[in-house]
């Protein structure tokens, strides 16, 4: 007889699969090795919270499916693709529909001018999401899609703008660096969960030193 657990890793595997096969023509910050990573961090938070871990590890695998850079700005067609993925492998209604509100709300872009209420799957997934764009990898994600976009890494004449609203951030074209001031720089404070917050404590400081010694290597005093 199928036990619960058993049913669980065959809807996770399921969707790993899934998600791999999506996630293939992803530029590598957006690969699967970022799910990959989003997984285990997500997994390691959800630890220290109240959370069914496997809902946690669904949502994780999922999150960027729904994400609108992969459907031409279509911030419908990935929620639906889900939604049918899931119901084709007989996932149980209740769980598709955590799932959907998880992959609907997760995105930096889609927190920058909604106050939805966040459910406990929500804040681990998003911590352990933005705290992939944090740190030693959230730097190598920066300069990697960068060069996807083709901008710069650092112009001095582009000054950062913070505080972008929705639409200004999905068009702007930057550079590396200033995406610290935009983005990056600002991820610490909007940390859901302790567990993620004192991971993105350590990760900030790392990108605060690696900012100081770009500098210095800029004006040929480091
Ligand atoms: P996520 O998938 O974590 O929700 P995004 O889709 O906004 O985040 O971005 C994916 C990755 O690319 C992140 O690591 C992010 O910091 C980086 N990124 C997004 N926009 C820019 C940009 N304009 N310049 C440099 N890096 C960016
Ligand atoms: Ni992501």
């Amino acid at each position: 007889m199928k036990t619960d657990f058993d049913l669980q890793q065959n809807i996770l595997e399921k969707t790993a699969e899934f998600v791999k096969i999506s996630l293939e023509k992803a530029e590598s910050g957006h690969d699967w090795w970022h799910i990959w990573r989003v997984r285990n961090t997500a997994t390691h938070i959800a630890k220290a919270e109240q959370v069914d871990p496997f809902l946690v590890e669904l949502c994780a695998l999922l999150h960027d499916i729904g994400d609108y850079k992969f459907h031409d700005g279509d911030e419908e067609l990935g929620p639906k693709l889900i939604r049918e993925f899931l119901e084709s492998i007989q996932t149980p209604k209740s769980i598709i529909e955590k799932v959907d509100d998880v992959v609907r709300n997760i995105s930096f872009k889609g927190s920058l001018n909604s106050h939805v209420e966040k459910s406990i799957e929500l804040q681990v997934v998003q911590d352990a999401d933005r705290l992939d764009a944090m740190g030693a990898i959230g730097i190598a994600r920066a300069f990697s899609f960068s060069g996807y976009i083709g901008q710069s890494f650092y112009d001095p004449n582009i000054p950062p703008k913070p505080g972008l609203s929705k639409e200004e951030y999905k068009k702007r074209k930057s550079t590396s660096i200033n995406h610290f001031y935009e983005k990056l720089l600002l991820l610490k404070d909007g940390m859901n969960t302790k567990a993620g917050r004192a991971l993105a404590e350590e990760r900030h400081r790392f990108m605060e030193l690696y900012l100081e010694q770009f500098y210095k290597e800029w004006d040929g005093e480091g």
